[in-house]
């Protein structure tokens, strides 16, 4: 049954949120657990719909995964790996890109894995090719059946030399997951070097892969015949934490992130600070607020170190709030601006070009996506009838009807539950005034 959210906005949200381990660590330390030779335990495991997906999968592969009933820690213990039919992996993936990254870590438990058609949030293509290119590499065979893609890999998973077209995350991290067990040595150039990836090579390591990263984006990976389990509590989840940040600026409101860590985000309070945003950064969190004037800004979406395409959509809300123009040039995914739509409906001023409206070299400028977006404010928001459209969008357009006059009927909120964690608890303790109710119209 889907939630509907009715909003009455401008009530600016105070008060305490706690953010835990990163929506996109934690699904992947959960998969590394199949790699070991023993149990291993993930703390700081937050309860998404993300999590729930992946603890299925690993369960249809023969993977215990006991969640402590009190701290939610999670054990897993792959000692019974095992095939799953298709149409298990079908019906327990979801709307999930996950099995996509069992592949390495199932062919070297299992010798095979089977990929469903993906889905994941619609804000591109989202295509496999690189992780089908880097399976290759190491001697996978990739063949493609009715329902999905079937890998194999008869002779086992060889070291290689690989070179990424683009520093893509998952492709990165489809080639750790495949090479720390991989017979020989792997030496990867291009790679992408989020938090959340030095993160999961830190849980690699702990479970004995000898891997290095060098500061020219490359990552060489040498092999071990065996690894075992590993005890690891998982990097609060920064995307979040600068979601809520957004929020405060959004709706004029004083927002404690308890567990967000400057070291990860530190690109996004640069232009926290520089959009005239009010920080205080603590040790254990950082206070994000709002402080007078908002000033509009240059902003163009980077892999990391540069400003993460995941901060994009709640910040743009902010900038139709800002006092002047602001320029976004989006470069990691082509399709990325849907959500303006229903801004646009609600009185914020965005338009939306397909030229490259900034310097970062990008792959979209030529191939005519609608990838730049100039935002002009401030102009006030009003409520309206909203249907979410992905994660981070639908949190954005959530904020937007909180900052709105009058009241915005929202569809579609089970999306948010992907990545944040109680979003409806949290926004409640901040103040917010807004009903829950299910579809067939009983209050919930
Ligand atoms: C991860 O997606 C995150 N998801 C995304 O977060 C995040 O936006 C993205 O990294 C970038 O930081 C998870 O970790 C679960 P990519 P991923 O491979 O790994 C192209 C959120 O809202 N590409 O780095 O799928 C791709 O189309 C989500 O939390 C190919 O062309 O992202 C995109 O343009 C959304 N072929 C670019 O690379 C491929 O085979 C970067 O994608 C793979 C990717």
């Amino acid at each position: 049954m889907s939630r509907i959210l009715t909003v009455r906005g401008g009530v600016p949200l105070t008060g305490r949120v706690q953010v835990r381990g990163a929506k996109n660590l934690v699904p992947k330390a959960m998969v590394a657990a199949l790699l070991g030779n023993a149990p291993s335990t993930l703390r700081n495991v937050p309860e998404i719909k993300d999590v729930e997906v992946v603890t299925s999968l690993l369960q249809i592969h023969g993977i215990t995964v006991v969640k402590d009933p009190v701290t939610g820690d999670l054990t897993m213990d792959p000692a019974n790996a095992k095939t799953a039919s298709s149409a298990e992996i079908n019906t327990h993936a979801g709307d999930s890109r996950i099995p996509i990254l069992l592949c390495g870590p199932l062919i070297h438990s299992i010798g095979h894995a089977f990929i469903p058609d993906l889905g994941g949030c619609k804000i591109g293509d989202r295509p496999i090719d690189y992780h089908l290119e880097v399976l290759r590499k190491f001697g996978a065979v990739v063949d493609k059946t009715g329902g999905g893609i079937l890998i194999s890999a008869p002779n086992g998973l060889k070291g290689t030399k690989i070179s990424l077209p683009y520093p893509s995350v998952g492709a990165t991290e489809q080639v750790l997951l495949s090479a720390t067990r991989a017979e020989g040595i792997t030496e990867l150039s291009g790679a992408a070097t989020e938090p959340e990836i030095v993160d999961l090579i830190a849980i690699l390591q702990k479970m004995g892969a000898i891997i290095s990263v060098q500061t020219d984006r490359t990552i060489r990976i040498e092999g071990v015949r065996e690894l075992s389990g590993y005890v690891h509590t998982a990097l609060p989840d920064r995307n979040e934490a600068a979601s809520w940040a957004s929020a405060a600026l959004v709706t004029s409101g004083d927002i404690y992130v308890e567990g967000a860590s400057q070291r990860d985000m530190m690109t996004f309070v640069n232009t926290f600070r520089k959009i005239g945003g009010g920080m205080d950064i603590h040790d254990d969190g950082i206070r994000f607020y709002r402080q007078g004037d908002l000033r509009p800004l240059v902003l163009e979406t980077d892999v990391h170190p540069g400003f993460m395409t995941d901060w994009q959509q709640p910040l743009v809300v902010a900038l139709t709030q800002a006092e002047g123009v602001s320029i976004v040039h989006e470069t990691v995914y082509e399709n990325r601006f849907g959500f303006t739509e229903a801004l646009i409906r609600m009185g914020a001023s965005i338009q939306l070009h397909r030229e490259c409206l900034g310097s970062v070299p990008c792959r979209f400028g030529q191939r005519n996506f609608i990838h730049s977006a100039v935002i002009s404010g401030p102009t006030p928001l009003t409520g309206a009838t909203i249907d979410i459209p992905d994660l981070r969008g639908g949190f954005s357009h959530l904020i937007a009807a909180l900052a709105a006059q009058g009241t915005s009927t929202v569809t579609g909120i089970d999306i948010i539950s992907r990545g944040y964690e109680k979003f409806t608890d949290k926004l409640a303790g901040l103040g917010a005034d807004f009903d829950v109710r299910d579809s067939a119209q009983a209050l919930v």
